[in-house]
């Protein structure tokens, strides 16, 4: 029998639900992986966490370093998020010898190369399913696949948060109330603005583009938007259109470039990622020998996230070492967003008087932007702005912006302009 001692670093929403699955599958990992794990200590800032818990007094401390720095510890869990005091925890962790199982995307976005160059050098592993996707097992399937794979693209609904939000947009309740209770339920991050804006997903956009192509993005390089300015009428006019609207994290590799990007995003209701609604999430994966493979799950949540990190403790407490050696980066830059080709919804506000629409196509013409379709709704006739929806054929987002420059120059649109492009998973 193999004798595996852990200690928990944050006792929040998801190091709650670490502790009790532990407990709850002690005896059944013991009796088929014959790994005997115990949670040798707990720490939290706050003792309301051990007592809520009840955690017994000497399995507790208020100092991270009983922990990293304990000789009895085989595996350090991180689960306090952010990257100041995190990165310190998880790199003391690996230089003293002892396994790091994470769910911090933020951390392994902007420090990932460098821990995992700590944990090679200390011959340990670090375990990062529950980083992206919540419990959906989708690094470690991304990680079985690239043996025999080379992975050319991803798209992913990788933020509980936003979907759980869109949806109930979508259902009419307004933005404000989806965030409450989006934080109610426990999916978002304690400053949901990195939920919102759209940095969460690219944290886990970077973390996919490691796991996948072996590349460390500088993440502040990502083109990335947030869902902060889609409103109940776009989604209502998208879903008219044969569309929803996901805020998506896209990844893909296009002769010697690396198309890497988060936004909001038109998908055709009849796309598989189009059905994935309120805090689940889901990744579909393209490469060459397998064809496309998707995971779908909770992508939030206590126990669907602490699943996947119990699941790492097992994984790296039943191999010797499972991390591999760094390999060389492949060589390739990051192609600018506005380079991409792609179809655009554009909703404009202009005044509604008479030849204004005119004066908006014959712009457009003026930039060859072939026009897919033009949806103008008077949504209230006491407005005297309204929105005008374009929908144009593809073409490169830096035009669009050239037309919608000059649009605004002479005054034709006010304020409250939004591109968001059509993605048809090519
Ligand atoms: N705030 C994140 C989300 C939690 O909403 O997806 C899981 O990473």
């Amino acid at each position: 029998m193999k004798k595996v001692n852990v200690g928990i670093i944050g006792l929040g929403t998801i190091g709650s639900g670490v502790y009790k699955i532990l407990n709850q599958r002690k005896s059944k990992i013991k009796k088929e992986y014959h790994i005997e794990i115990d949670i040798k200590k707990c720490c939290d800032i706050s003792e309301a966490s051990r007592k809520r818990l009840k955690i017994p007094k000497k399995n507790f401390t208020k100092d991270y370093n009983d922990i990293t720095s304990s000789n009895e510890i085989d595996i350090v869990i991180e689960l306090i998020g952010g990257t100041n005091v995190a990165y310190a925890i998880s790199k003391e962790a690996l230089k003293n010898k002892k396994n790091l199982v994470t769910a911090n995307k933020a951390l392994l976005a902007h420090k990932g190369r460098e821990l995992r160059k700590l944990s090679t050098a200390n011959d340990v592993s670090i375990g990062y399913e529950a980083s992206v996707g919540g419990g959906i097992p989708i690094i470690n399937s991304i990680k079985d696949s690239i043996l025999v794979n080379n992975i050319t693209s991803f798209w992913g609904i990788l933020n509980g948060t936003c979907n759980y939000i869109l949806t109930l947009m979508s259902e009419g309740i307004d933005f404000s109330k989806s965030l409450t209770m989006a934080q109610k339920e426990g999916f978002a991050e304690a400053d949901p603005t990195l939920d919102i804006n759209g940095k969460d997903t690219a944290h886990k956009v970077t973390v996919l583009c490691q796991t996948c192509f072996n590349l460390n993005l500088n993440v502040n390089q990502i083109y990335t938007q947030g869902i902060e300015d889609i409103s109940s009428y776009d989604i209502e006019v998208a879903k008219n259109l044969g569309y929803e609207i996901k805020l998506l994290g896209i990844s893909r590799i296009i002769n010697k470039e690396l198309d890497a990007r988060v936004h909001p995003t038109l998908i055709s209701k009849e796309s598989p990622l189009a059905n994935v609604e309120n805090e689940f999430n889901a990744i579909l994966v393209n490469s060459n020998n397998l064809g496309p493979f998707m995971g779908y799950g909770y992508g939030a949540g206590m126990l669907p996230t602490a699943s996947a990190i119990v699941a790492d403790i097992v994984r790296v407490s039943s191999s010797a070492n499972n991390q591999s050696n760094l390999q060389p980066e492949p060589k390739l830059s990051l192609k600018k967003f506005e380079n991409v080709k792609s179809k655009f919804y554009l909703r404009i506000m202009i005044k509604d008087i008479p030849g204004n629409l005119g004066k908006v196509t014959s712009i457009l013409g003026k930039y060859k932007i072939n026009i897919d379709k033009v949806i103008q709704n008077n949504i209230s006739n006491k407005l005297k702005v309204i929105p005008v929806i374009i929908l144009t054929k593809s073409l490169e987002l830096k035009v669009l912006n050239k037309a919608l420059s000059t649009m605004t120059k002479s005054k034709l649109i006010q304020r409250g302009s939004l591109i968001i492009p059509v993605e048809d998973f090519a």
